[in-house]
């Protein structure tokens, strides 16, 4: 039997387009050594490329009730009995409130030049809306400070799930006033923090928040209706929009952009040159379109009534109202990519797994799926610049600190590959963001998934780089894989 290491080493990239961008060079023909920490495809990118890493506030910090933060709906979610696999929540997490100093350091001395954070709103404003709290502003202050003196630029999302529970108590994302409620707390945190961050994200992968907290229940708020899915996608598309316009009234330069997890679509049959059938157009409805078109086009695709069926499609209509879409689509900067999988689609829109997955069993492993969606997005919005702001592999929790995570870097290695293999195809490709600096609480798999290239020991909280970190950190001196 072929071991799963095995069967994703084997999914490196081998070949590649002669290179377009004459920054980008070739100094070696890619290898398929086995040990990937120590074989380099000898493939440099352009000039200026940004290499960092990504958390999130709840996920990380810990803290959760301390300077005046008000509980958010993870906190709830988190300790309601069976939510979580192992009984876990973030009240702790990886405390990086009180360490971000010592995790800053790690990334200097890594040489990452870019971190991917988020602002907790409950830090910000506790009940969701009305008054500022200095302390939790305060703490985005040193932190940004700290990423400043250490030469790091600063990726600020906005939001990564931790709705204030305040707000929840009103209808949350169906209540369309959420969105306005956003606004008002995006313009204060730039009016607070805005100069210096020179890149912002809007909402974190609304995507999910619209299937897994709203259709499947599985994450917070944990619905299971597929009608209040269709609306609080609605309303998250209307508060990106907000956060957007209180950007441009704000003025204070940077540039902002949502941070979407898109999927490429492929047909099953013949994987992975099939040609798309009609279940592949549906279904990059379902992954893509239905958040890319309006924040990109201003308008919902015109087969959105097909592919969400016709109560769900009855009831996003009824919370359009006129003007949304001009507010929604209005011009951003950048868009920030989440990139984890391709979905594979039968003729008859049932998805399915071909591809060996990680230990996240909706994570199928295709790095040529990040070259197909940088392509395509390059494609249809030529003069947009793309960020990877997400892009990883966990492994179990039994790993100890000095684990030799050759998986991890193998999965980074053939990724990177791929996003060159895009750029050296015309993807207007910036920068990348590996998912995640450190282990940490991943939602509802508590901390039975490990996604850091740091190890933290949650008992002692030590932090301990892995392989894949002082891989990562060689792969950023060279500007290359
Ligand atoms: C993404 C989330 C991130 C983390 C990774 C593994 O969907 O944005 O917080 O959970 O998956």
């Amino acid at each position: 039997m072929v071991s799963r290491r095995a069967l994703l080493r084997s999914a490196a990239i081998a070949a590649f387009a002669s290179p377009l961008l004459e920054a980008c060079t070739r100094s070696a023909e890619p290898t398929s050594n086995p040990t990937p920490s120590a074989s380099t495809l000898g493939l440099s990118f352009p000039a200026g490329f940004v290499w960092g890493a990504a958390t999130s506030a709840y996920q990380i910090e810990g803290a959760v009730a301390e300077d005046g933060r008000g509980p958010s709906i993870w906190d709830t979610f988190s300790h309601e009995r069976g939510s979580i696999v192992d009984g876990s929540n973030g009240d702790v997490a990886c405390d990086h409130y009180h360490r971000f100093e010592t995790d800053l350091d790690i990334m200097r001395d890594l040489g990452i030049r870019s971190y991917r954070f988020s602002i907790s709103w409950p830090r910000i404003m506790p009940s969701g809306t009305g008054s500022v709290n200095v302390k939790g502003v305060d703490f985005y202050k040193r932190l940004i400070d700290g990423l400043h003196s250490r030469g790091i630029a600063a990726v600020a999302t906005l939001f990564h799930w931790d709705l204030p529970q305040p707000l929840q108590d009103k209808g949350g994302w169906e209540n369309r006033d959420c969105a306005s409620w956003f606004g008002d707390y995006a313009a204060a945190v730039f009016a607070a923090l805005g100069p210096s961050v020179p890149t912002w994200l809007t909402i974190n992968e609304p995507k999910t928040i619209v299937q897994v907290g709203y259709t499947y229940g599985s994450m917070a708020p944990g619905k299971r209706d597929s009608k209040a899915a269709a609306v609080a996608s609605h309303h998250l598309a209307l508060a990106h929009g907000r956060a957007v316009q209180a950007f441009r009234a704000a003025n204070t330069g940077g540039r902002i952009g949502p941070a979407l997890n898109l999927a490429p679509v492929y047909a099953a049959s013949g994987f992975p040159s099939g040609a798309p059938d009609d279940a592949v157009r549906r279904q990059d409805g379902v992954e893509n379109r239905l958040y890319l078109d309006p924040i990109l086009t201003g308008s919902y695709p015109t087969d959105t009534a097909e592919f969400l069926g016709a109560a769900p499609f009855a009831a996003l209509q009824a919370v359009i109202h006129d003007g949304d879409l001009a507010v929604i689509g209005a011009p951003v900067d950048v868009l920030g990519v989440n990139y984890y999988n391709p979905t594979i689609v039968d003729t008859g829109g049932s998805t399915v797994t071909k591809l060996p997955t990680s230990i996240a069993e909706w994570e199928q492993i295709y790095p040529q799926g990040l070259s197909d969606i940088l392509t395509r997005l390059t494609r249809e919005h030529p003069n947009l610049p793309l960020v990877v702001t997400e892009n990883g592999i966990p492994n179990d929790g039994n790993d100890a600190a000095d684990a030799n995570d050759d998986e991890r870097i193998g999965y980074l290695r053939d990724h990177l590959a791929a996003a060159h293999a895009a750029i050296e195809a015309g993807a207007k490709l910036e920068g990348y963001h590996l998912w995640s600096l450190l282990d940490n609480f991943e939602w509802a798999q508590g901390y039975t998934q490990r996604w850091g290239i740091v190890h933290v020991d949650f008992t002692t909280q030590q932090r301990t780089p892995k392989s894949s970190a002082h891989w990562y950190s060689g792969v950023i001196s060279r500007n290359g894989v």
